[in-house]
């Protein structure tokens, strides 16, 4: 395809537009929530905001209470200060410390940008303290062997007790590191995780900014291990893209501390919980429930899993891995090695394929929007597959 006419965005314009361009009933929502009440300042509430914040805690199993932001990264910031003020409160004026993991990401802002585990987005403005730490993810960050449960729970219980628990405030996990490489955990890591921090009074912050809203197959990832996080904090596909909204889920007992602890909470930013982004937010997930998308999703997820199969014979791929509607390419070159230069190539290919991608450090990523046809979803694969074979082509000849 020539020029830029793309037919498929495969990693959902940033991994938010999680129901494609232009939808009629979203841009619909748009217009009469605007019309209806165009701004609401966040020290009030709209009908929309208490709409949205009762769904929010349904889908989350009910008993969380929302707090709104604008973006991940603000949402994972106000997270790590609820943490902290609820331990100051409750006595603990130790427990300042945040754990994180090894290529993490959880946003390109202040505190958030100190808890991302990624170097590549900590250059400019590294700041060293003693309060982010870094734990190895579920995958060896030298040798890309995944480790076991039990490895896992040896590294984490040594960081706590080099540490101190009465140090850690909290622990912030993605349940797939998605920009870091696509890296899924085994199964029972979150489980895992939630037993660690109830032993060591830590509190559990799950970063579904990605992961969340349907593109695991539930609505929420961290529900497939049956685990409580102490906070959820959500972004991007919130409002399929269409609007900034973001936003904290809080559990109860947690809110409860703060209300009874009477902990100041003035987390007042000025577009947050916007009715517009609301309204929107309520109507996308009123599309996913309706047409069923989590449900299409893991049948054709699988589907586009198989359609990878055959590049599994290209010398130059390591690795093809995924969970849900997230996929990740690993390319090395003919000695095995990472790859950056052949998965940039490839991710160009695509492009003239007609379908985007995004590449880096050697590895292609793919999540393409929840409402994809078996057909888009067959092309898409096909353009990707072609991308590989053109290029593994050009390598050996
Ligand atoms: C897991 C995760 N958390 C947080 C963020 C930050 O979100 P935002 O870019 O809206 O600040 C991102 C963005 O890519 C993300 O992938």
């Amino acid at each position: 395809m020539e020029g830029n006419d793309y037919a498929y965005e495969a990693v959902s314009g940033h991994s938010c537009l999680n129901l494609g361009h232009a939808h009629p009933e979203l841009i619909e929502a748009a217009t009469e929530a605007f019309k209806t009440l165009s701004y609401c300042s966040p020290e009030h509430q709209s009908h929309a905001s208490i709409e949205l914040a009762n769904t929010l805690s349904r889908l989350l199993g009910d008993a969380y209470k929302i707090k709104y932001a604008i973006s991940g990264s603000s949402a994972n910031e106000m997270a790590l200060n609820i943490a902290r003020r609820r331990w100051q409160a409750l006595g603990y004026s130790n427990k300042t410390v945040s754990l994180s993991l090894d290529r993490s990401y959880h946003g390109n802002l202040g505190l958030a940008k100190q808890v991302t585990g990624f170097e590549p987005f900590k250059v400019d403005t590294h700041i060293t303290s003693d309060d982010f730490v870094y734990i190895s993810s579920a995958r060896n960050a030298a040798t890309g062997e995944m480790y076991s449960l039990s490895e896992i729970q040896a590294q984490i219980e040594t960081t706590i007790e080099k540490i101190g628990q009465d140090r850690i405030a909290c622990l912030f996990v993605e349940p797939v590191n998605f920009a870091g490489g696509v890296i899924v955990p085994p199964k029972g890591y979150l489980k895992l995780l939630r037993q660690l921090c109830d032993e060591h009074q830590i509190t559990l912050i799950v970063d579904e900014v990605i992961t969340g809203f349907g593109r695991t197959g539930s609505w929420f990832a961290f529900q497939q291990e049956a685990i409580r996080p102490d906070m959820v904090t959500m972004g991007k596909g919130i409002t399929a893209g269409y609007f900034p909204l973001a936003a904290v889920a809080v559990e109860k007992h947690i809110y409860e501390d703060l209300t009874h602890l009477k902990v100041p909470l003035k987390m007042v930013i000025t577009m947050a919980g916007h009715p517009t982004g609301c309204s929107i937010a309520l109507k996308a997930i009123e599309i996913i429930e309706r047409d069923k998308l989590r449900q299409q999703l893991v049948k054709q997820a699988s589907t586009i899993h198989a359609l990878f199969d055959p590049a599994k014979q290209s010398p130059i791929i390591k690795d093809i891995r995924g969970f849900g509607y997230m996929w990740g390419l690993e390319f090395c070159d003919y000695n095995g090695l990472a790859a950056p230069a052949i998965a940039n190539k490839i991710a160009h290919n695509c492009e003239r394929n007609g379908c985007i991608v995004a590449a880096a450090d050697g590895i292609i990523r793919i999540n393409p929007p929840l409402n994809m046809s078996a057909d888009e979803c067959n092309s898409m694969g096909k353009a990707i597959i072609n991308a590989i074979h053109q290029v593994t082509i050009e390598l050996t000849t």
